[in-house]
């Protein structure tokens, strides 16, 4: 395989921006296809970076992005169901159509991003159409050079699992939470964005479905507790029994954001940790989530200042360390 232009789609989003980032760095030229060049902007700036504003349901428009590409990244994801953008759509028939466009137009790289314990018998839909879009996209596995990647919870400047923690942490004088003891194995963005980038070029990847989690497994009360002691502030954890975790979902689905659905509470029945080690072929080895948590909870990075410009003016948070 020699790759040089790489199509991504989700490229904008929180571990998207860092993997584009890092393939821009290892001197690729990338194509980052978003729905909104807004939301992209913040990428606009790196060299070997092109926007390219496109409606994913738009075959031909994906069609004109894709030319000229050797590969294609699928990170496009959602964590809830809103209107047309169901578990279905996005996270099965989109693979499914960009795999057979990859093979129409003579593209062999496509990675698709999955997650942990993707599965038909899952308990959730978010991790059933996950398992649905892996199998779509595996069709294709005799015509195509395809990598499948399933992170456990995904930690970094920017994430949306510790930072949700840190602002209850910050807000409320007692947190009521749901499946305390639902374990994780959150591994880095940078580490997850690496394994992709070694993956890319590398044959031995390819046909493989790979997991990916961190140095350490955590049980979701024990990451509470982390980022209450990062914060430095002591607040009462209240584990709730499974019933009682789907009536808090419940009554969180009727808020305007949805922090938390009862889909989400599904997902946690099956602890989110690795079978195995990271593949050695990654040449990744993870980072711990005490190295960095610290570090982006309590903004010591001196250029971290700007995250609130770049928030306050909807944008993303700047990524990388
Ligand atoms: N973060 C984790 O802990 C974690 C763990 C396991 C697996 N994953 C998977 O990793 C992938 C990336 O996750 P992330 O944390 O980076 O999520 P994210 O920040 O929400 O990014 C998701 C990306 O998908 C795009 N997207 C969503 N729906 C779309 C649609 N209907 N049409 C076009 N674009 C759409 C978003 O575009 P906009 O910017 O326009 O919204 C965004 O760029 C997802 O597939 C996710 O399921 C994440």
């Amino acid at each position: 395989m020699t790759i040089k232009t790489i199509a991504i789609l989700g490229g904008a989003g929180f571990v998207g921006s860092c993997l584009v980032a890092k393939l821009n760095d290892a001197g690729y030229q990338v194509k980052v296809i978003a729905r909104r060049r807004e939301s992209a902007k913040h990428l606009i700036l790196l060299p070997n970076v092109q926007v390219i504003e496109c409606n994913i349901a738009n075959t031909y428009g994906l069609k004109d992005a894709f030319k000229g590409c050797d590969a294609v990244i699928n990170l496009v994801g959602i964590l809830h169901e809103s209107g047309k953008q169901t578990f279905e759509a996005v996270h099965h028939q989109l693979p499914r159509r960009l795999a057979q466009l990859c093979e129409a137009l003579g593209i062999k790289r496509f990675i698709h991003m999955s997650a942990l314990q993707a599965s038909n018998n899952a308990p959730s839909q978010y991790l059933q159409s996950k398992a649905a879009g892996e199998a779509a996209v595996s069709e294709l596995n005799k015509k195509l050079d395809i990598t499948i990647f399933r992170p456990s919870v995904i930690f970094g400047r920017g994430d949306s699992f510790i930072n949700l923690f840190a602002n209850l942490v910050k807000f409320l004088p007692v947190i009521a939470l749901a499946k305390p003891d639902a374990k994780f194995q959150p591994i880095w963005v940078e580490d997850v964005a690496q394994a992709f980038v070694n993956a890319l070029d590398n044959t031995a990847t390819v046909g493989k479905i790979y997991e990916l989690g961190g140095p350490q497994i955590f049980t979701l009360r024990a990451l509470v507790q982390k980022v209450m002691t990062v914060l430095g502030k002591e607040r009462p954890i209240i584990g709730l029994n499974d019933r009682l975790s789907m009536a808090q979902a419940f009554m969180m689905e009727l808020m305007p954001i949805k922090l938390m659905t009862r889909d989400n509470v599904r997902s946690m029945q099956v602890d989110s940790i690795c079978s195995t080690a990271i593949a050695p072929e990654l040449g990744v080895e993870p980072t711990a989530l005490d190295v960095v948590v610290p570090e982006y909870l309590l903004n010591t990075d001196p250029r971290s200042a700007y995250d609130g410009f770049r928030a306050a003016a909807g944008r993303a948070i700047h990524l990388k360390r």
